[in-house]
């Protein structure tokens, strides 16, 4: 084996043992996906689900309408929408990231190929992982800047937060369900 292939190979394994020691830091948390948020929020879940996030690429079956949001944003369609990563980059969760968008299997795909709850709370394993008394400040409680990367001068011009966030999961500061028994 060649010096520089043993280097790589003992940082690669460094780099394993490092990402599991720190796995419960929330600055490491990966995309576990909707579907897993859904067993203790399910109220926001069912407003999320009824909402154009969660179907948001269904927007890219109207040939005419992304061609015009493609002029709009200045981006080149590449073959169609689906297969242009900066196009899917807004329109799916956690794209090309850990456990994100997209996934071989096809309930993992499910849980990540649209607008999800991860999109704006962060990456959620940590959370999710958490026992139930620290699970405040385990996530992003969802804010302006969550918005920022996708709701851009370019793709809605006349954005507004505060309006905004009243629709995303139309539910007031409900308590979430106590998790279930294991
Ligand atoms: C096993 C149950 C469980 C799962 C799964 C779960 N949560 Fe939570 N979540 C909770 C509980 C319990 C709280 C309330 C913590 C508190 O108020 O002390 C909470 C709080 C939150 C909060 C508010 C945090 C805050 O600082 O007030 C957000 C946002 C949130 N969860 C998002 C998510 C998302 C996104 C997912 C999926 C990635 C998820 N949760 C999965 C149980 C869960
Ligand atoms: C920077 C993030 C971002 C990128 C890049 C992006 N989109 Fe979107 N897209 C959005 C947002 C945000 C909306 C919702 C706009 C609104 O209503 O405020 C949207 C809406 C749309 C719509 C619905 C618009 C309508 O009025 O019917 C289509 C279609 C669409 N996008 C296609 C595309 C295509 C095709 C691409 C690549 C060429 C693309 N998007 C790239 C964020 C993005
Ligand atoms: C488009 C962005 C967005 C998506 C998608 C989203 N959220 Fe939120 N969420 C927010 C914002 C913003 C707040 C804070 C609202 C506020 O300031 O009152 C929030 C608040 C919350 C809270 C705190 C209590 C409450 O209801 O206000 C929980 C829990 C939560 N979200 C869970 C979820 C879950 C679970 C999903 C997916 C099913 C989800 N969110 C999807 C943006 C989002
Ligand atoms: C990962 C990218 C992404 C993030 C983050 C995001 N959005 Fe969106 N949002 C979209 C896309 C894409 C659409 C258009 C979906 C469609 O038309 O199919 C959209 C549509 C919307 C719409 C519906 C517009 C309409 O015509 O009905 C609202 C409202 C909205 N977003 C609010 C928010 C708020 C508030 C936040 C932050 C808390 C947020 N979004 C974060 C990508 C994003």
């Amino acid at each position: 084996m060649d010096a520089r292939r043993w280097i790589s190979g003992t940082a690669a394994a460094a780099l394993a043992l490092g990402l599991f020691a720190f796995a419960s830091n929330a600055a490491d948390a990966t995309y576990v996906g909707a579907a897993k948020c859904k067993m203790c929020h399910l109220k926001q879940h069912k407003a999320w689900s009824e909402t154009k996030h969660a179907k948001s690429l269904e927007a890219f079956k109207d040939a005419k309408a992304a061609e015009a949001f493609a002029a709009k944003v200045g981006i080149e369609i590449k073959g169609s929408p689906d297969k242009t990563d900066e196009c899917v980059a807004c329109h799916v969760t956690g794209h090309k990231k850990a456990g994100g968008y997209p996934q071989e299997d096809a309930a993992k795909l499910a849980a990540v190929a649209a607008v999800g709850c991860e999109s704006c709370h962060g990456p959620g394993s940590t959370h999710v992982a958490a026992p139930k008394a620290e699970k405040k400040g385990t996530i992003k409680l969802g804010s302006a800047e969550a918005c920022a990367g996708c709701h851009t001068e370019k793709t809605s011009p006349k954005f507004d937060f505060a309006t905004a966030k009243k629709t995303v999961h139309a539910v007031a500061a409900a308590a979430p369900a106590p998790a279930p028994a294991k």
